[in-house]
């Protein structure tokens, strides 16, 4: 551990000064972007795919809009993703460049070159059509965070299957559900995962998964051997990773797919209780993650670039496994959590590994300032950060005040910070400032990259002036959008882009205000019943539906709570099929139903806070008054009009006090 000075001489509200020489140089050059994609929309996107991307065959059509909104971008250009992330950097000159430095929970580290990914990722898709896995198949991925999870996304995408990747903290309940709705015929997975000292089973809980009705489908399991611990063996179905790969030649012909052929299925939550799988396709994804990677993290040749996400969100995919390696970075892959061994581990790793980018979530950085106010010896100021250049935030808006702290004491007063928002359906960054062009304002997104077309509008679709908070939306298409909700098509066009709104504009399902001067963009918040809890995001109806689930429960409402570390914090309200319960028997069962959430769902849907009542409090034609129970769980006194309440003393049951 060293100690370094660093310079805080710079105010604490100042904000960072710009980068110069980036991708994108000043305000000016941002301008002529945004005025060439409204000029000429296709020429700009045509422009960027043929920069930005290797074509098998070039494509002659840019956009197809025929069929809106279900939308085709470059569709008769042919590609193959790991050709463009792996095969590329073999020619030019990137061969032996470092592509992954993996630090591992126990700080063991393990780098590997675009030579010797491009020879695993090969060996893995040639294993994986030995096993009978054809282009269009869809493969769960349930992996720790490692170079073998994304050897095994890379590997799908060379032979056109499509990966359905799972966060290793859902349950196999989770892990079951996705795996039937996708259809999948094989599982990648490992023995265990390691986090934070302490070995959890991977390969269990796909065991259990598989027990479950649907999955007869799944004819193979391959299994990457990252503990040893010991898991239960069915042969011919479970093979090992190491064996599969030695047996196979370290070259693959990549299948080359139509622009528009799907790349991946990743599910999220929205406002129903079923996740939805988003679905992406190859071409006009694979390119905004390289371009933003370009744009947004300026990334140049000796760059050490590290996103702190799993890969089992759409920070992991779009920012680790494709947008990394489409531009030829060095990237870090950490396995662990950022508190263990200490709460100092984030920056231990970056002096370590002389990180230049720094991509990390706003609830991190929030729990860090926690553990820095508490222990001096976990304060970034004790850690050498000046390999730092520029700083990302994604996931859930940042507060001011961490901002200019991650500005200031992590970034040293002279890097940039972007809060980059975006979602799992954008496929990359929306709205976020330059490095070298945006001036920056903490707590705002800035503007939208060139090309998007984001706006703000009222419930009719009407778009309103600066300074009026409504609804975000896009008005344009842009490449990587979501292509289709698997498998239901018409939640993709009823959800994205809703008649209410007259049919044309993408629905982010976020509030959003623009500065009545600048036009800078502050995300507001969810308009659905989605929670973003530590920059997750959790349905409350997918909560609802695991309590109610319960043997003991009748009926479950949840909402978020409000929280200074993790954005929001999950309260359930429950009325028992019994009496109400309370003092230890109440805390006894309220523990019960936690672990059960846990079990439905996974650790990260598990209530903060549980209490219970006697009925739920409804209007008189019966539905739950989320609104009330909102403001019962802030603590607020209640000013709202309890006219339409049919049982408004209920509340008090809940923890209202008057
Ligand atoms: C939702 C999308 C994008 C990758 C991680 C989350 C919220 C995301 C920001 C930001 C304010 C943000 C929004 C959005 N969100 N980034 N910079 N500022 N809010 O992806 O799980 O699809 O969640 O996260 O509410 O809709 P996701």
């Amino acid at each position: 551990m060293s100690t370094v000075a660093i310079n805080h001489q710079a105010p604490e509200t100042a904000a960072p000064p710009l980068l110069t020489d980036t991708a994108i140089d000043g305000m000016a050059a941002y301008e002529a972007l945004v005025n060439e994609a409204r000029s000429d929309r296709t020429g700009f996107w045509a422009r960027l795919a043929r920069e930005h991307l290797s074509w098998h065959r070039p494509f002659t059509k840019v956009l197809d809009e025929s069929n809106a909104p279900f939308f085709k971008w470059f569709d008769d250009g042919l590609l193959n993703a790991s050709y463009n992330c792996l095969d590329r950097h073999l020619h030019d000159g990137n061969a032996n460049k470092t592509a992954i430095i993996f630090e591992a929970d126990d700080g063991s580290v393990t780098t590997i070159t675009y030579r010797q990914l491009h020879a695993r990722v090969c060996r893995l898709a040639n294993a994986l059509r030995a096993r009978g896995i054809v282009c269009g198949d869809r493969v769960m991925i349930y992996l720790p965070m490692s170079i073998e999870g994304v050897v095994a996304m890379q590997a799908c995408a060379r032979i056109g299957a499509l990966h359905s990747v799972v966060f290793g903290g859902f349950s196999a309940k989770s892990l079951h559900e996705r795996m039937v709705d996708v259809g999948a015929v094989a599982v990648i997975t490992a023995d265990e995962q390691m986090r934070g000292g302490k070995n959890l089973p991977l390969k269990s809980v796909v065991d259990e998964a598989l027990k479950m009705a649907g999955t007869d489908g799944i004819h193979t399991v391959i299994v990457y051997r990252r503990t040893g611990g010991s898991i239960l063996w069915d042969e011919p179905r479970d093979c090992w990773l190491h064996e599969l790969e030695a047996a196979q030649p370290d070259t693959c012909e990549p299948e080359w797919v139509g622009a528009e052929h799907p790349l991946f299925v990743l599910y999220t939550s929205g406002s129903t209780g079923t996740p939805k799988g988003v679905q992406h396709s190859t071409a006009g994804y694979l390119l905004w993650a390289a371009v933003t990677m370009k744009w947004t993290f300026d990334l140049r040749t000796d760059d050490v670039y590290w996103c702190t996400a799993d890969i089992g969100w759409i920070t992991g995919h779009s920012y680790i496994c494709y947008g990394p390696t489409a531009v030829g970075a060095t990237q870090v892959i950490f396995e662990g959590v950022p508190t263990w061994p200490d709460a100092g581990r984030f920056w231990e790793m970056i002096a370590r590994h002389k990180v230049s980018i720094f991509y990390t979530a706003p609830t991190a950085i929030r729990s860090l300032i926690k553990a820095a106010e508490t222990n001096s010896g976990v304060h970034p100021r004790r850690f050498d950060l000046d390999s730092l250049r520029l700083l990302g935030t994604v996931g859930e808006p940042i507060n001011p005040s961490a901002w200019e702290w991650f500005a200031r004491e992590v970034g040293g007063g002279r890097c940039p910070v972007l809060d980059t928002f975006w979602q799992t359906e954008t496929g990359g960054h929306m709205i976020t400032p330059l490095p070298g062009a945006t001036p920056l304002v903490a707590g705002s997104c800035t503007l939208p990259l060139p090309g998007i077309e984001a706006a703000i509008v009222d419930e009719t679709g009407c778009e309103l002036p600066n300074g009026q908070g409504g609804l975000l939306v896009v008005k344009e298409p842009w490449p990587s959008m979501l292509r289709a909700i698997w498998g239901n098509p018409q939640r993709f066009r009823s959800g994205y882009y809703p008649a209410d709104l007259g049919g044309k504009l993408y629905l982010a399902g976020d509030g959003a205000i623009r500065d009545a001067q600048t036009g800078y963009f502050t995300i507001t918040g969810r308009i659905d019943d989605v929670l973003n809890v530590s920059g997750h995001r959790m349905g409350t109806m997918e909560i609802e539906s695991a309590l109610a689930a319960h043997p003991l429960v009748a009926e479950a409402a949840v909402v978020g709570r409000p929280d200074e570390t993790i954005g929001e914090a999950i309260v359930a309200f429950v009325v028992l099929k019994g009496p109400r319960p309370q003092g230890t028997e109440a805390r006894q069962l309220a523990d019960q139903l936690r672990a059960w959430v846990g079990k439905e769902i996974g650790p990260i849907a598990k209530p903060k806070e549980i209490r219970f009542g006697d009925s739920m409090p409804k209007t008189r034609s019966g539905k739950v008054v989320r609104r009330l129970l909102r403001s019962v769980a802030k603590g607020e006194t209640l000013a709202q009009d309890m006219s339409t309440v049919e049982n408004p003393a209920v509340l008090r049951q809940f923890g209202h006090h008057e």
